[in-house]
């Protein structure tokens, strides 16, 4: 009888392992999330040009409260200008450099509670590693992977304590060279962050 048990016990074992694991993916799989923006507060860096600005403006469009952080106090204001311009709407700019922690907390601190944050800001110096200084590297990595380590740690504290209880979501934009593996080899690696997150609020 003991044995007839054992056998029946161990025929069970891996149906319910399975079942434990298609459970378990059935959690933890990916599942979009909307976040929505208007009226919600939008910081993105790199927001002065390209990329950023665009985004900043789309934002913008869409009734965001935007923010943009660069360096150059007067390309942030030819942004702003571009984007009062083409959408009606103001944006409040920020003057800091994503390698100063205390100049990006404080940047973060003035605009207030963040809802969607965008990593946008970054740097590629294209170079074979034998050839590339080692203090290029140096700044690619700074800019691009710490600046954005900085920018998560400044904005984390007031994002999770929003009065605003909306889904809020960060977003990292990477270089196209960190997607792919070439002679480049040196300056991508670190760029190939490509991360997206959505901080949905619990109430634990
Ligand atoms: N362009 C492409 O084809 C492409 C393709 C794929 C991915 N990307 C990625 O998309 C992002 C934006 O690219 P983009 O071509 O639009 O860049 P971009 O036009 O060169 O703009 C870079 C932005 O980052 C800011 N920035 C640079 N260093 C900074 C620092 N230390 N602190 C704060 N802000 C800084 C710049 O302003 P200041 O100089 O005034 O600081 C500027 O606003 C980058 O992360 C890039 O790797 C670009």
């Amino acid at each position: 009888m003991a044995d007839l048990s054992i056998s029946f016990f161990s025929l069970l074992l891996p149906f319910f392992s399975l079942s434990l694991l298609v459970f378990l993916a059935f959690i933890v799989r990916p599942h979009p999330v909307k976040v929505p923006i208007k009226n919600r507060h939008v910081f993105i860096t790199g927001g002065s040009s390209g990329i950023g600005l665009a985004l900043a403006q789309q934002a913008a469009s869409e009734g965001a409260k935007v923010s943009i952080l660069a360096r150059n106090i007067g390309r942030l204001e030819d942004a702003k200008e571009s984007i009062r311009l083409s959408t009606g709407r103001d944006v409040a700019i920020f003057s800091a450099d994503v390698r100063d922690y205390e100049a990006v907390k404080k940047a973060v601190e003035e605009a207030g509670p963040i809802d969607v944050l965008v990593c946008n800001q970054g740097v590629f110096v294209p170079q074979e590693l034998e050839t590339q200084d080692i203090e290029e590297i140096k700044f690619m990595i700074d800019v691009n992977l710490i600046g954005t380590f900085h920018l998560i740690k400044a904005a984390l504290p007031g994002m999770k304590n929003r009065a605003d209880r909306g889904p809020g979501s960060i977003a990292i934009i990477s270089s196209q060279a960190g997607q792919v593996c070439s002679t480049f080899g040196s300056s991508i690696n670190f760029n190939g962050l490509l991360f997206h997150s959505e901080l949905i609020p619990s109430d634990n």
